[in-house]
């Protein structure tokens, strides 16, 4: 399959929320999606099988003041293993590189080893633990850190 990442506007909504309610116990809103792609400091991306034309996954981030902070990815359940939130991220990182003030971080429950693995896999490390986080299950976060990333040197 190949794959087109873009940047999501509201008419992909309605793909955001069919993914969405398969990855998550308590999903997000879609008034929340909304919020998050009308902040000019946020950058929303999506993952489209190029041949079909519909939407595998995407990636919700936010700009503070030293970090990116990954609010939200998530791939359509079939097609995970296949590269999709590597490539999300993999982009995330070339488009913000070159930025020494601002590493990545984000939570994860500590249950989600999957998740987990990739962010490891990616360069993030677990930095601390955040008690009690979810409020649905009282479940602990943990924190992952990931150094800004430089730009790279040609030749
Ligand atoms: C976490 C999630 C986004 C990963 O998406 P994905 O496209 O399947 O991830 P990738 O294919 O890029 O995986 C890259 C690496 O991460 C690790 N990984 C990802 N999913 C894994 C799994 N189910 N089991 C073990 N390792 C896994 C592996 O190291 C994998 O590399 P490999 O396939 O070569 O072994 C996806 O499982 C998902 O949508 N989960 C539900 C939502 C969620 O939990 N999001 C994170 C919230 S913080």
């Amino acid at each position: 399959m190949r794959i087109e990442l873009r940047r999501l506007t509201l008419s992909d909504l309605g793909e955001i929320d069919r993914i969405e309610r398969q990855a998550y116990p308590t999903p997000w809103s879609r008034s929340m999606f909304a919020g998050e792609l009308a902040k000019p400091s946020s950058i929303s991306l999506g993952a489209f099988d190029a041949d079909e034309q519909h939407m595998v996954g995407y990636l919700i981030i936010s700009r503070y003041v030293d970090a990116w902070h990954i609010m939200n990815v998530a791939v359509d359940p079939p097609l995970r293993r296949h590269g999709i939130a590597t490539q999300l991220l993999e982009e995330l990182f070339n488009l913000t590189e070159g930025d020494p003030r601002r590493g990545y971080t984000l939570e994860v429950r500590v249950s989600n080893a999957h998740a987990i693995a990739l962010y490891e896999r990616l360069g993030f490390q677990a930095t601390g633990v955040r008690r009690g986080y979810y409020t649905d299950n009282r479940e602990d976060a943990l924190i992952m850190w990931k150094d800004p990333v430089r730009v790279r040197q040609v030749g």
